[in-house]
């Protein structure tokens, strides 16, 4: 990456998006406003050097994971997103609905990974490509890969891992939202709950075993994991430091010993 952006430079880029996904120290003293703020917990991740590798982000978003990657060494970096909302696994019952809300709320998809990039003097490349339609002859092979919170958005995440495998000479690491009370009721034993209706977008979510489990599925080693940890809610957070209700939410809260949303991650080896 190239030297930092001005301070007021980066205010002044980052008002033109509107929605954050994620928390990118984009100038010294500037952050993105974003919905989710994965810095308090990147190092708890199971990292593997990525020193003069060749990696890739599956459903990079803004692209926090993919600078995470550059900035720890990486030789070179792909991040992949669906280029349009209407890509989305949306829930049938749904409708078009959710695409239309989501082109409301989140503006232009790959608007703020554009911004963030140009403000942190990145090389990142990014490529418009579904999940389901990774394969080693549109991109090659990567020495490591790394995806967050997709598995779960995705009706078919078994499909996605075999081709997120087909592209991983090397190492993977998966980070996903996981179901606490789950988790803590059958620490061993592999769940998932199935959602497809609440609105949320999400179809399965694992417990800690279940998100292994489906590692294990898809053909992979794994190699280490982390435990449940709480991914934290960001500034542009519409529910942040309000109380949520409902007792799966109070359970969370207590489980999870604090406001976030549970999250697991795990490197396999191809
Ligand atoms: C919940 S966000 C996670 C962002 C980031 N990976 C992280 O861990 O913070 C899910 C991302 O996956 C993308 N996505 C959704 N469906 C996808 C698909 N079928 N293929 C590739 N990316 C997809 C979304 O556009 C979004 O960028």
């Amino acid at each position: 990456m190239s030297s930092a952006s001005d301070p007021a430079r980066a205010r002044e880029a980052i008002a033109r998006n509107p929605l954050w996904y994620h928390t990118i120290d984009v100038a010294p003293g500037v952050p993105t406003p974003g919905v989710f703020d994965l810095r308090p917990v990147v190092e708890r991740l199971p990292w593997p050097d990525v020193r003069g590798k060749r990696c890739l982000d599956v459903g990079t978003y803004d692209g926090f994971l993919a600078f995470e990657l550059e900035r720890r060494g990486a030789a070179e970096v792909v991040a992949t997103d669906i280029s349009d909302h209407a890509e989305w696994d949306h829930e049938v019952r749904l409708g078009g609905q959710s695409t239309e809300l989501l082109e409301e709320i989140a503006g232009e998809k790959g608007a703020g990974f554009e911004i963030a990039r140009e403000l942190l003097g990145s090389s990142v490349v990014k490529e418009e490509i579904n999940a389901y339609d990774l394969s080693p002859q549109r991109l090659g092979e990567f020495d490591v890969v790394v995806c967050g919170s997709l598995l779960l958005h995705l009706r078919d995440p078994l499909r996605a891992l075999a081709a997120i495998r087909s592209v991983c000479g090397g190492l993977f690491m998966s980070i996903e939202q996981v179901d606490l009370v789950l988790t803590r009721l059958h620490p061993r034993r592999p769940l998932a709950k199935i959602d497809g209706t609440s609105g949320r977008g999400q179809w399965w979510v694992a417990n800690v075993a279940g998100h292994l489990r489906m590692l294990e599925a898809a053909g992979f080693d794994v190699q280490r994991s982390t435990g449940v940890y709480l991914e934290q809610l960001g500034i542009g957070h519409p529910g942040r430091g309000t109380s949520r209700r409902g007792l799966r939410d109070l359970a969370e809260r207590v489980l999870g010993g604090g406001e976030g949303v549970p999250h697991a991650a795990a490197l396999a080896r191809r």
